[in-house]
């Protein structure tokens, strides 16, 4: 039995593991993949805090550059605390030993005396919707740099992982959560952990858009699914945010960084349309509208120069040579919008605890934490998951615990027993492919009323047709198959969570836009909150 069982061992498991562990908590992170196999480690840009390191800066105007983006739905007081947290999380991830890149004392000549001195040479760029250049960086390496540092750090203060394990339900009677159960990889079980509380740090749901995603395979909202399964309300769900700058095809990541640095976007003619250091919402629609007129969009790199390239950007560089076969240093990269962050997710209060289930706390992009609202800054999500992963876990470690129960609401055995029982022809491998297109394209930057409800007959018929779903191994042990057929499971589920709350939102406003409610409409100024009732997803404005 541990104190904190910890789901995700992305940034955010790891930062609220090293917070629980040094307030003397037994602590277990279990996660999917092996540890550090996370989205975090795919983050680019920065993390936010406003040093003015190269401007002058300060916490009001992050406050305000985040709301102004937030568009009306974001918790004020929530993102006070996202903010004044900033410098004081730069100085931990420091201690943490994060190798950030800086810049020479002498040019600093900006930051506050009140900054730690150990700070005042981080260097810092600018992100689209900011009012300064904010971001703190490692390179282009800045998630996988704060991943690997927080990972070793876990190592040496006895952190206990539990690898390969895949979130099946959380383990609960009635309203109280005392732990998860899991399908074990390697032994080919289920595996039941207990503890006094648990945190889902289980990431976002990018991938439910695969193939239109810069998220990796296994971004599938597995916790989010297990959550609202198990009784929790969903916020925002229709807030999927589309990065304007992957790489067309590969919908490998371009970070905002190449535009903070000077990148340009252009169309076929070679002409500049918009405003590339725009809001990243407002920037993606006007990329996507050029397409949709049917002409190519380029980022081109070409304006930066070569050796503040290499320095800042080299593993883009090289991705870029890679994946697209072109040299960025010679011509420009076609690019177009991807999924990139699901910025709805378990609705959380302003203790990240889980409003309807005792013994829950959910934080980073699992959680709708009420801090990005309808558009996430570039920067913001790297200091949430560190920021409020350590705090839920100081919160959850702090609450009275919670005492397993010998009584059980989920079956983990029988459902995963009939699914190997299962025979048919039906292949999710290949109906996940054609389900990211139709999200895409029906529930993407872009949507009207006819589309959502196509998508939603679409995935009623994909979810009418699992019984037929035939495992492609029968092995218990190391079956992969079973893991990627979960997910596509929890995958039809959120998908319908966001088309069901697309459809709800009739309005335009920030990363949702309704081609057939254009314009913002105060009356929406407010949540979407989805459940479960009866065993349907059910969506209502949020009290
Ligand atoms: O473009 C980027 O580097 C992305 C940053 C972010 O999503 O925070």
């Amino acid at each position: 039995m541990f104190d904190l069982l910890i789901i995700g061992s992305g940034g955010t498991g790891l930062s609220a593991a090293l917070e629980a562990a040094s307030r003397g908590a037994k602590v277990a992170v279990a996660c999917k993949g092996l540890p550090t196999q996370a989205q975090t480690c795919m983050a680019q840009g920065g993390i936010n805090a406003a040093l003015g390191n190269v401007e002058p800066d300060s916490v009001e105007e992050h406050i305000a550059d985040t709301l102004r983006s937030a568009h009306g739905l974001a918790d004020e007081a929530m993102v006070r605390t996202l903010c004044e947290s900033g410098p004081e999380t730069i100085e931990w991830l420091d201690r943490m030993l994060v190798p950030f890149s800086r810049i020479e004392p002498s040019k600093t000549p900006h930051s506050s005396l009140l900054t730690p001195h150990s700070l005042r040479t981080i260097a810092q760029r600018r992100l689209g919707g900011a009012s300064h250049p904010r971001a703190c960086y490692a390179q282009d390496y800045t998630g996988l740099k704060i991943l690997q540092s927080l990972y070793d750090r876990c190592l040496e203060r006895g952190v206990r992982f539990l690898p390969e394990r895949t979130l099946l339900e959380l383990a609960h009677w009635e309203d109280r959560i005392h732990g998860a159960h899991f399908w074990d990889l390697a032994n080919g079980e289920i595996e039941t952990v207990h503890a006094g509380a648990t945190l889902l740090a289980t990431g976002g749901f990018g991938d439910l858009y695969h193939g239109y995603s810069t998220n990796a395979h296994g971004a599938s909202g597995d916790g989010i699914a297990a959550a609202l399964r198990a009784g929790a309300s969903l916020s925002n769900m229709e807030y999927v945010q589309f990065h304007p700058t992957a790489m067309a095809g590969s919908s490998i990541l371009i970070s905002e960084g190449a535009r903070g640095a000077g990148a340009i976007l252009v169309d076929e003619r070679g002409e500049r349309f918009t405003d590339e250091l725009g809001p990243r919402d407002e920037v993606a629609r006007a990329i996507f509208r050029k397409i949709q007129e049917g002409s190519r969009i380029y980022l081109d790199l070409r304006p930066i120069p070569r050796e503040t390239l290499e320095e800042l950007m080299p593993q883009e560089l090289h991705l870029t040579q890679l994946h697209a076969h072109i040299d960025p240093l010679e011509e420009p990269i076609p690019i177009q919008p991807a999924v990139h962050y699901s910025m709805g997710g378990i609705d959380v209060d302003r203790s990240f605890a889980v409003k309807e289930l005792k013994g829950l706390w959910a934080a980073g992009e699992c959680s709708d934490a009420h801090v990005h609202g309808a558009n996430r800054l570039g920067g913001n999500s790297l200091l949430e998951i560190v920021a409020f992963g350590r705090l839920a876990a100081r919160n959850a470690v702090e609450h009275p615990r919670m005492v397993p129960d010998t009584r059980e609401c989920s079956d983990p055995q029988s459902r995963v027993e009939a699914i190997f029982q299962r025979r048919g022809k039906f292949n999710p491998y290949h109906k996940r492919k054609i389900l990211g297109k139709r999200l895409y394209h029906d529930l993407g930057i872009l949507r009207e009323e006819r589309g959502i409800r196509g998508a939603l007959e679409y995935l009623t018929e994909l979810t009418e047709k699992l019984p037929q779903t035939e495992l492609g191994d029968r092995n218990r042990k190391n079956n992969r198959a079973l893991v990627e057929y979960l997910e596509y499971e929890n995958s039809l589920l959120l998908a319908e969570a966001v088309a069901q709350a697309a459809l709800w939102r009739n309005e335009s406003r920030g990363a949702h836009w309704r081609t057939d409610f254009p314009n913002e409409d105060p009356k929406f100024q407010r949540s979407s909150q989805t459940r479960m009732e009866n065993g349907e997803v059910v969506v209502h404005a949020a009290e």
